[in-house]
């Protein structure tokens, strides 16, 4: 998953000397850059993201904190966006096709190399990132494309993380118990963070620019699947007419459809991780099988001094 320092360029080093950083959970070195925490090869591709990602018009840019619904959002969106092109039925390319393989995540795309060719992808390009609002390539801004923004529950995400990182990396985070991981996540440092932060950015920016920016939590998808997938259907310009269903396209990108297709569970992702890994268990409050009422009240104190007076809440 980690790549070696041989893609970093000069420059890129001598950035990284001057940024803040931290051992961190799962990686032995995490950098803060533009008030994010990443590793150093991630640090290359936000870099080669930010000043060579050229965004078109009728792009669709997903947006997520990690382990908030990514995987879900990309196989919905790449569903709905190409609906007339490819039948639910037969052949569908998320039948044989993990949704990570199908949509690109731009910053970890750009991380070997500044000449990045998305040219391979069905238009309109659909694209994801964790990138936070104001680190965005400036193009993705002030282009007419779209950004759906997905967060969820912070304790699900959390645990969600938890289990996906002693999963990738046994031995590195048999050290860490969880108190220890609760305390980094809650501080925002850890590679992907600040959690809350990142959240607000989008929830305010969808607010001011709502044909621009479309919040979405887990939680609502979860809850009435149906309504929020017209709604996205509808924000991205591919609203359902009123004789046409949407109920086949939420079964195909269900939890239980997508788990029980071979290529979602054996095998590798081009990035090293095993295809499985994105899918555990897709429920709402499933926290409470991990964290302590101590450790869930840590987190829930964290989320009400942030989001107080946002509107938010979880
Ligand atoms: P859990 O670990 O709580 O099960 P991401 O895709 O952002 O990495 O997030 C992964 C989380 O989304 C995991 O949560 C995973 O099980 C869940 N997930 C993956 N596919 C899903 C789907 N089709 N529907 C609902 N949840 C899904």
């Amino acid at each position: 998953v980690y790549l070696g320092d041989e893609y970093l360029t000069q420059e890129t080093k001598d950035l990284l000397s001057s940024l803040p950083s931290e051992k961190g959970w799962l990686v032995s070195k995490m950098y803060q850059y533009e008030g994010s925490w990443y590793t150093k090869g991630l640090i290359q591709g936000v870099l080669n993201c930010q000043r060579n990602f050229e965004a078109k018009d009728s792009d669709i840019i997903l947006a997520t904190t990690p382990k908030s619904g990514t995987t879900w959002l990309k196989a919905l969106l790449f569903a709905l966006i190409h609906r007339n092109k490819f039948l639910v039925s037969c052949k569908h390319p998320l039948l044989v096709g993990n949704p990570h393989s199908l949509v690109p995540y731009l910053e970890a795309a750009y991380r070997v190399s500044p000449d990045v060719s998305f040219s391979e992808l069905p238009s309109p390009r659909l694209m994801q990132t964790h990138l936070t609002y104001h680190s965005l390539p400036v193009s993705i801004k002030s282009s007419s494309c779209k950004i759906v923004y997905c967060c969820r529950n912070p304790k699900d995400m959390f645990v969600s993380l938890w289990h996906f990182g002693r999963k990738l990396s046994p031995e590195e985070t048999a050290e860490y118990p969880i108190e220890k991981v609760v305390e980094a996540f809650c501080e925002g440092k850890f590679v992907g963070g600040p959690f809350w932060d990142q959240v607000l950015e989008y929830w305010y920016e969808s607010r001011k620019n709502p044909n621009k920016v479309l919040f979405v939590t887990y939680e609502d998808l979860k809850k009435q699947t149906e309504v929020e997938v017209k709604r996205i259907a509808e924000f991205i310009g591919c609203g359902f007419s009123a004789d046409e269903e949407v109920s086949e396209i939420v079964k195909l990108c269900s939890f239980e459809s997508l788990s029980k297709l071979e290529v979602n569970r054996q095998g590798k992702l081009p990035n090293g991780v095993e295809s499985n890994s994105y899918f555990r268990k897709g429920e709402i409050g499933g926290w409470r099988d991990t964290l302590s009422e101590f450790l869930a009240e840590v987190i829930d104190r964290t989320t009400e001094e942030k989001f107080e007076g946002s509107g938010l809440k979880f």
